[in-house]
């Protein structure tokens, strides 16, 4: 979705032209999660002291990516770039529209009125917004944007115009405006009428903190502090009072700095000391100190934050010499999916441990049924091990998309385990299903990639899938580690299981060799990138398949479409005379999956039935079944491996082909058109 960076210097000098470069990078970094539009908001004045130049605030908004913002920046010719600030905030957004097309003026940040006293960057969707926005126009409020968030920074100014006295502070302000949010946000407030300070806040979408700072930190874990007053005196409206307790700042020395983004990838050059912010938190940052307020205590509340250290390196989030982060996280798979499985598989003695499970599995194993929920690719990850976890659970598997999952308001038992499968843990609608489970008592279980996520926080347990940070936004290596870790979650229910454990020794002995054969698989890239030159003028491409492989032809169509815009359709092989063959003819592109597992009779009959119509198959394969390659027109040969496997290695040439036939077709493929990487609305 959007991208929030801001970033405070506190008696760290730095000059206008280093802030924002600072704030840039941080949106370049956060490019992923929306493109549209992008926009800065930083102190104006250029005269000696800081304090006098926040009084001013200048807004440099632009439609298009973070490159167009730094070029409209650039042609600001009276921005003094050189002059220098002792103390300074400046804010920043990369926007994925939602209400309102793409433009400046609907770009954040938004302000308050024509004199930015207040400016806010928000990601995520106020739903109730018309209404807000009714009210605030009933006061004589003016609205210049069609977005939800210009109500945000309206209301800010109305809460500050309607102040009881003049001592309130900001982090106030913005928890009276949050009471009166209904939807999700993360949000960040920059005001004229409070120079030096930052606010941020969030409920839904995600927010943290990073902070730096020469010297030692004041603590480690920061005590939220609690508006309890407000219920025990009348007429009490200030937070209570901040001491040295109840702040984050540096011991020895003043010199501090501090970030807020959307997600770690945008701190981790700057610094490794994070706190993640809880829903309803209100961190504010004043003369260089960190607090963090909530309204009111609630059971099962952890009464302070930690600061933890980022294990993210930054080469994590650095292309290298790959001309996309997709292209990277590709090439990445052969170590991706072995740091899944690193410490967790033992393979001398045939042993699986997940930590994140084992105070569970007992009761996961007594379960009426699973039910993997999802959305996107790892909804693909769902459907691929759905046959494997059937067969070591002997359990009742149901495979869910999150939206429709919500829309059928399907039942759901307290003896049901609940999954959900989410490489960010943000998505809106994963979430939401996530908190519809825990409502009526389901045990709930994450498959995440991201630590701190808010589907790693609110799930009962759940396995981390390890893949390092996914930054192109088509999925792939967190497709392949996905699922893994729900191969490893099977083996693991039937580990002391007599009969199955031939079985178990075969897939671990998959997995064993899974990395090198995914490497060989990646070889054959020179190969696909010529598949890719014969098909990629065409309008359409079908994959077929059955069994192991329907989710390769869901999950190759679905990268087909993100981001080479081609139509493309995965079509279960079974399916095929029931409607998809009228489809095919000697124009089509049809790619098949054809593996030797319990299905290989019934595709070659689907061969057939394709040849017998002239369709001209590419047909992925096991390399040493000629039968196949005698009927198609082309193959792509790949290793051979235990059945429930094959769709790990089958997946990996369409991931290949998705990103050569874009950059034939001439599209930017880290950042698809109308897409963008956590969609943390619904
Ligand atoms: C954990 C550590 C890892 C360390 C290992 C050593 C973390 C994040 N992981 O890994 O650094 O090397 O111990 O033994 O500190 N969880 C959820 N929902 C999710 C995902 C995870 O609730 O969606 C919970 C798990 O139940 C668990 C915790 O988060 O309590 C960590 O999960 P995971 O990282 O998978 O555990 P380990 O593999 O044991
Ligand atoms: C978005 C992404 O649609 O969300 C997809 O563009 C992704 O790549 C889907 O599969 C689900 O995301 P997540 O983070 O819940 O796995």
């Amino acid at each position: 979705m959007c991208g929030i960076f801001a970033y405070l210097n506190y008696q760290v000098p730095r000059t206008r032209r280093e802030i924002l470069e600072i704030l840039l990078k941080g949106l370049h970094r956060l490019e992923y999660r929306g493109y549209d539009s992008a926009g800065v908001g930083i102190d104006a004045g250029d005269g000696k002291d800081w304090e006098s130049n926040a009084k001013s605030i200048r807004l440099i908004k632009q439609r298009g990516k973070v490159k167009a913002l730094d070029e409209e920046i650039d042609k600001q010719q009276d921005i003094e770039l050189d002059v220098e600030f002792d103390v300074h905030l400046g804010i920043a957004h990369t926007r994925w529209a939602t209400h309102g097309a793409p433009s400046p003026v609907n770009s954040h940040p938004h302000r308050s009125d024509k004199n930015n006293e207040f400016i806010v960057i928000h990601n995520g969707i106020i739903t109730n917004y018309k209404d807000l926005r009714k009210f605030l126009e009933s006061k004589g409020y003016e609205f210049e944007s069609e977005t939800d968030t210009e109500t945000i920074a309206k209301l800010v100014k109305y809460m500050f115009d309607n102040r009881e006295n003049d001592d309130i502070s900001f982090a106030t302000l913005v928890e009276r405006v949050t009471q009166q949010l209904e939807g999700a946000f993360a949000l960040v407030f920059k005001s004229v009428h409070y120079p030096g300070e930052a606010v941020g806040t969030r409920r839904g979408s995600p927010l943290l903190m990073g902070v730096r700072s020469e010297h030692k930190l004041s603590t480690d874990h920061i005590p939220v502090l609690y508006r309890s007053c407000a219920k025990e005196k009348k007429g009490c409206t200030a937070l209570p009072r901040i001491d040295q307790d109840t702040c984050l700042f540096p011991v020895d020395e003043k010199a501090v700095e501090y970030y807020f983004a959307s997600d770690a990838s945008a701190v981790i050059e700057h610094t490794n000391r994070v706190i993640f912010l809880e829903d309803d938190d209100v961190a504010a940052v004043v003369e260089g100190r960190l607090s963090i307020h909530r309204i009111k205590r609630t059971t099962g509340d952890y009464p302070a934050r930690a600061v933890q250290t980022l294990q993210m390196e930054l080469q994590q989030i650095m292309k290298g010499n790959f001309s996309s982060f997709m292209q990277k996280e590709i090439f990445e798979q052969p170590e991706s999916v072995f740091n899944t499985m690193r410490g967790r598989i033992n393979f001398d003695n045939n042993t699986v441990i997940l930590g994140g499970l084992k105070d569970h599995i007992k009761e996961i194993q007594r379960c009426r049924r699973l039910i993997l929920i999802a959305c996107g690719t790892s909804y693909h990850a769902g459907v691929a091990t759905r046959q494997v976890l059937e067969e070591l659970t002997e359990l009742p598997v149901m495979v869910e998309l999150a939206s429709d999952f919500l829309d059928r308001n399907t039942p759901v038992f307290r003896d049901d385990v609940c999954f959900f499968i989410s490489q960010s843990g943000e998505t809106a609608d994963s979430l939401m299903a996530l908190r519809y489970c825990k409502e009526r008592g389901a045990l709930t279980v994450g498959i995440t990639n991201t630590v701190g996520s808010s589907i790693s926080r609110e799930t009962d347990c759940g396995v981390h899938i390890n893949a390092g940070p996914e930054i192109g936004v088509a999925s792939t290596k967190a497709y392949t580690s996905q699922f893994v870790a729900l191969i490893m979650f099977a083996l693991l229910m039937c580990d002391d299981r007599i009969s199955m454990q031939p079985r178990r020794r075969e897939i671990i002995q998959g997995l064993s060799v899974l990395p090198d054969l995914i490497k060989e698989v990646l070889s054959l890239d020179d190969e696909i990138q010529k598949l890719a030159t014969k098909l990629y003028r065409h309008k359409s491409v079908l994959i077929m398949g059955r069994g192991y492989h329907y989710a390769t032809c869901l999950e190759g169509a679905l990268k087909i479409k993100e981001i080479t815009y081609m139509h493309s359709e995965g079509i279960l092989a079974g399916e095929l005379k029931h409607g998809p063959l009228a489809l095919v003819d000697e124009l089509m592109p049809v790619i098949m999956i054809i593996m030797r597992d319990h299905t290989y009779v019934k595709c070659q009959n689907a061969l057939q039935q394709i040849v017998a119509r002239q369709g001209r198959p590419i047909v992925i394969c096991d390399k040493d079944d000629y039968e196949t390659a005698k009927n198609s027109s082309s193959t792509i040969k790949v290793p051979h491996c235990v059945d429930c496997l094959q769709g790990v290695l089958s997946v990996i040439p369409l991931q290949l082909l998705s990103y050569h036939l874009a950059v034939l077709r001439g599209y930017d493929v880290d950042c698809p058109r109308n897409l963008a990487k956590s969609v943390t609305v619904e």
